[in-house]
């Protein structure tokens, strides 16, 4: 089911059409069973898409301007250097960008894409409706001349939604490729390829492997708001899978595997309890104390890596860029 809010007619606020792809009771169906799925898993787990309702992104937004927090300070250190060239190169008159939250750093490129006088048209795409309808207004309200279409929707089913007019670029920013598993990924890198015309192009934002002195403290920062985070998911799904987890019962916890290359994060349970969850058939987890639900993994790639993955899905690494101390990695490619 595709939802769309028309723009105003002239004279009114600035020209914003909202798509409303996600069918909220097929949408919460989906996540009720995934959710099942991964609290009967051993060790459970639950999907990190439900860290993102209003609070939980605005506790990602804090994250994101922490000193512990470096992905976010690297991918704008990158784009700030290269916007201009990635403008240049692509042509874009399609900036269409996945997971797209507030699309703070995504202003580089859309400042440079309107500076090349190609930019026409964003096209911002999120399944957190509420914060992806403010980035959109407020978006639209700096840029008058940029046409701003925003799509509600899950990237794992509806990138045939994205308005791709033009020569188009799609930008997946950020290290949100890092929450996915590799089945995952792979499925996900070969929609994209199939998505792509021959002249449109993949802008890809991924976090490099790097000593646990540093990764730890991005995922445990001394001011807890990771933790607060973390936790915030147990009360969104309190309230929407009718849940009744005691906050308080749950302590953060971040790991470094470094077998898959990935932080781990986990809540660990402080005392032996059950919790149940109504609207899951009234499913109950017994968790005894020191037991953890994972609640997110976050992989940390090496270049040649997501080269090989790129590849493998049908598209052709053109250009790759680092932050001055080899973080972050910014990758171009297109359809092979
Ligand atoms: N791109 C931003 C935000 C990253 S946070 C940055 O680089 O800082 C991850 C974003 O992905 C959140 O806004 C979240 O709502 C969104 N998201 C998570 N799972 C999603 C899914 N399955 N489909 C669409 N958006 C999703
Ligand atoms: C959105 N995603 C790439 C973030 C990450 O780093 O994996 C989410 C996050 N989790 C804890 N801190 C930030």
């Amino acid at each position: 089911m595709t939802r769309t809010d028309d723009p105003p007619a002239d004279g009114g606020p600035p020209a914003i059409t909202v798509e409303v792809c996600l069918d909220q009771s097929a949408w919460s169906t989906h996540l009720a069973e995934e959710t099942l799925a991964g609290l009967r898993d051993d060790p459970p787990w639950i999907p990190p898409v439900w860290f993102y309702d209003e609070t939980g992104s605005a506790l990602f937004d804090e994250i994101t301007r922490l000193e512990e927090y470096y992905p976010t300070a690297a991918e704008r250190q990158i784009l700030t250097e290269h916007a201009a060239e990635i403008a240049e190169v692509t042509g874009m008159e399609t900036l269409a960008e996945l997971g797209a939250g507030t699309s703070e750093k995504t202003a580089l490129l859309l400042d440079a894409g309107e500076a090349a006088g190609t930019l026409v048209r964003f096209a911002p795409f999120d399944c957190s409706e509420e914060v992806l309808r403010q980035a959109a207004a407020q978006i639209a309200g700096a840029r008058p001349s940029l046409t701003v279409h925003a799509v509600v929707g899950d990237f794992n089913e509806h990138l045939g939604a994205l308005p791709m007019d033009g020569v188009c670029v799609l930008a997946f920013l950020g290290s949100t490729i890092g929450n996915m598993d590799p089945p995952q990924r792979k499925g996900f890198l070969a929609e994209v390829a199939a998505t792509l015309d021959a002249d449109d192009w993949f802008l890809l934002g991924t976090d490099l492997a790097k000593s646990e002195d540093e990764l730890l403290p991005a995922y445990d920062d001394s001011a807890g708001v990771t933790a607060r985070f973390n936790l915030n998911a147990l009360s969104v799904i309190n309230s929407e899978l009718l849940a009744d987890f005691d906050l308080d019962a749950f302590t953060h916890r971040a790991l470094w595997d470094h077998h898959e290359s990935r932080i781990e994060m986990q809540l660990v349970a402080r005392t032996d309890q059950t919790v149940r969850v109504s609207a899951l058939e009234g499913a109950e987890v017994s968790l005894a104390e020191g037991d953890h639900i994972r609640t997110e993994i976050s992989t940390k790639f090496t270049p040649s890596q997501v080269h090989r993955e790129l590849s493998d899905a049908g598209m052709l690494v053109e250009h790759t860029w680092f932050d001055d101390r080899e973080r972050f990695m910014v990758t171009l490619a297109r359809r092979a």
